[in-house]
């Protein structure tokens, strides 16, 4: 059994609980809050979970072999290298820190003890994102074209990060675990609307471009009237729109497209033909992606698997965010990225 302490016990970190409670591989041993009335009502349902204010308890508990982070951003790089220094594998909630330094830093760190480093990209262990990823590597789209993002609704407001940060960590993971790749250049518009005297973003457009001339479009708002999470991938043989607030129809692939035929009365014509054919709704099963997130973590301890979001992954999305965040208060200007090995 790996002993598993969770801190972090806000919105997002009791979903991380249940899940790493319910794994017949781990025993939850203890969780962490620094605000005690919530700690105590997240622990009212575990009641043979050790509960502590102080984190420095949970990392330094000897029947604790793995911490996972999920505090706000800003403390990411604190507690996990806390964590790493105390022996313990360390799962941090996306993104990985708030500048690619401390990435490294906490990968070198990971390393040096031989432990493991994974981030909460929780889009690389959802059924739709592996259905999409399977559709793609089998060429069932064609060579992809062009991306376009929506990510909107109205809230969570941040205080410690703008939109870009809260948001696009999701996409940019998501589209480097499709494409197995990297952008090769990024650049952003946003705006403070309701946050003006914080300085925070809350509304983003973020244009990457992958290798090959792949185009994508994220837009990432808390300032939007409806709940949108829709991707299209735009393909040279077919089209995907990936709908993940759909309860039954997240992924519908349109055989459309546009053929071009040479034209044999005149050199160098040619002619278009649009495709308009079956729209297809493939299975996509059922399961929780935290679930599988979870057991992913303690198969990546015990060396059954190949992290799907280590460390490494978790710092190629944190350099797009900075990438795009300077691009951002440079007017949009393009910036170009140095590809890490
Ligand atoms: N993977 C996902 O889909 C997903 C979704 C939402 C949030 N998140 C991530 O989860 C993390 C937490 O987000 P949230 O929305 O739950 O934030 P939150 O503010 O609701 O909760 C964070 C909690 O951490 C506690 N905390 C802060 N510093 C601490 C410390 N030193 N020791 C113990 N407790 C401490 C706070 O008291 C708070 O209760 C963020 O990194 C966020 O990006 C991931």
């Amino acid at each position: 059994m790996i002993g598993i302490g969770v801190i972090g016990c806000g919105y997002w970190g009791p979903n991380l609980i249940r899940n790493f409670n319910s794994q017949p591989q781990a025993k939850l041993i203890a969780i962490s809050d620094l605000d005690e009335k919530r700690l105590n009502q997240v622990g009212l349902l575990y009641p043979d979970t050790r509960k502590t204010a102080n984190y420095e308890d949970l990392v330094n508990d000897p029947a604790i072999d793995a911490v996972v982070v999920a505090t706000p951003m800003s403390t990411h790089f604190k507690l996990g290298m806390a964590a790493l220094e105390a022996g313990k594998h360390v799962f941090i909630e996306k993104p990985m820190a708030t500048n690619s330094d401390d990435c490294r830093t906490l990968i070198a760190a990971a390393a040096a003890r031989n432990l493991k480093l994974m981030v909460g990209h929780t889009f690389v262990y959802s059924p739709p994102v592996r259905m999409i990823k399977s559709l793609l590597d089998d060429g069932e789209l064609g060579d992809i074209y062009y991306v376009n993002i929506a990510r909107v609704n109205l809230g969570i407001f941040q205080k410690d990060a703008n939109v870009i940060w809260d948001l696009a960590p999701h996409d940019v993971a998501m589209l480097n675990f499709l494409f197995g790749a990297e952008p090769v250049a990024v650049s952003a518009t946003g705006h403070c609307y309701v946050q003006k005297e914080l300085g925070i973003e809350d509304v983003a457009f973020v244009t990457l471009e992958y290798p090959g001339g792949r185009l994508v479009h994220i837009h990432v708002s808390w300032l939007d009237p409806k709940k949108i999470r829709t991707c299209t991938f735009v393909g040279s043989s077919k089209m995907l729109v990936y709908d993940d607030v759909s309860p039954s129809e997240k992924i519908r692939v349109y055989d459309k497209g546009v053929d071009v035929q040479p034209h044999y009365e005149g050199f160098g014509e040619f002619q278009l033909q649009y495709r308009s054919g079956d729209v297809f709704l493939p299975h996509v099963d059922t399961y929780e992606p935290l679930k599988a997130e979870a057991a992913h973590f303690l198969d990546m301890i015990q060396d059954k698997v190949v992290c799907q979001s280590d460390g490494t992954h978790g710092l190629k999305v944190v350099e797009v965010l900075e990438a795009a965040c300077l691009s951002l208060k440079d007017d949009g200007r393009r910036i170009a990225l140095e590809l890490i090995g």
